[in-house]
């Protein structure tokens, strides 16, 4: 089990900072010293370098990473791979960076804004051969890869609850033309086992966050929910999605939850009243989770 001293998160990309020297931008990134291993999980949107410029003024250096964990395809996580991956060849002198992610990821992905029935491109937005020439390798699996004893990447999450969907907005293109996705099968979390009980990191959550927890305990063979961090993909719920959400989260005791990107301002001020702030923190870009 990894000691929480060892554990430090960086958050580089989220919709808001707290920082007045860095900036924003609709995506989330979150940079991960677990033991010895340097995780990029997301890479945010891609806006004018932000990435960079965030990991420069927080003291997060790119170049060391071990690998990035494409949380799934959509661009507010993938846009600023290519950027990620120029550091790492020009300052990391060469250097491969293995690009861990489900094969679905890399697909084309659209999305709409109901009532509209007009799709959007809205997917990886690079292209893989010309990120290859910048170290990228990439290693598509739609099983649970574990990084170490300690650290794993998710499988496809199973959807096992009654209040819970992926929604009706996103679709992906097949040689049909564009068809609806409502399974989103491509959303990967991380899993970390600690001494306080497992460390739960989302991207958008798009297969229901209590969906990703259940699948985090099932994988790991650990019950201890110690903290959630991440897009729980809970803007806009139904009020039963988000009362069976909290309701879930409360049965778990969960002892920490930092929530970014897709929660939603009013769904986060609520899960804030409901946990209050010995639990609930805001997870926004400059956001350091750090136990020593
Ligand atoms: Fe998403
Ligand atoms: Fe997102």
């Amino acid at each position: 089990m990894l000691e929480l001293k060892d554990l430090r998160m960086v958050t580089l990309c989220e919709n808001t900072t707290t920082n007045p020297f860095t900036l924003a931008e609709w995506g989330l990134s979150i940079h991960i010293e677990a033991g010895k291993e340097r995780i990029l999980y997301d890479t945010g949107a891609g806006s004018k370098g932000i990435i960079l410029h965030n990991a420069d003024v927080l003291g997060v250096d790119l170049t060391a990473i071990n690998e990035i964990v494409l949380s799934h395809g959509h661009q507010d996580h993938t846009g600023g791979l290519k950027d990620v991956l120029m550091r790492t060849k020009y300052l990391g002198k060469n250097r491969k960076v293995d690009i861990l992610c489900h094969p679905q990821a890399l697909s084309e992905v659209y999305v709409r804004s109901p009532p509209s029935t007009e799709y959007w491109y809205f997917g990886f937005s690079h292209v893989p051969s010309e990120l290859e020439r910048f170290g990228a390798v990439f290693k598509t699996k739609r099983d649970a890869v574990w990084l170490n004893d300690d650290v794993v990447i998710s499988g496809e999450i199973p959807m096992t609850n009654d209040f819970e969907t992926v929604g009706e907005v996103f679709g992906i293109k097949t040689s049909e033309g564009i068809i609806k996705d409502t399974e989103m099968m491509d959303e990967k979390s991380l899993y970390i086992k600690t001494e306080k009980g497992l460390v739960v990191v989302l991207g958008c959550a798009h297969r229901g966050t209590i969906n990703t927890i259940h699948d985090a305990q099932q994988t790991t063979g650990i019950e201890d929910v110690y903290m959630v961090i991440g897009g729980t993909h809970l803007a806009n719920v139904p009020e039963y999605r988000m009362t069976s959400t909290i309701d879930e989260l409360k049965r778990l005791k969960i002892k920490r939850l930092g929530v970014s990107h897709c929660t939603g301002q009013k769904e986060s001020a609520r899960l804030a009243v409901e946990f209050g702030s010995d639990i609930f923190f805001f997870n926004n870009v400059s956001t350091v989770v750090s136990h020593v």
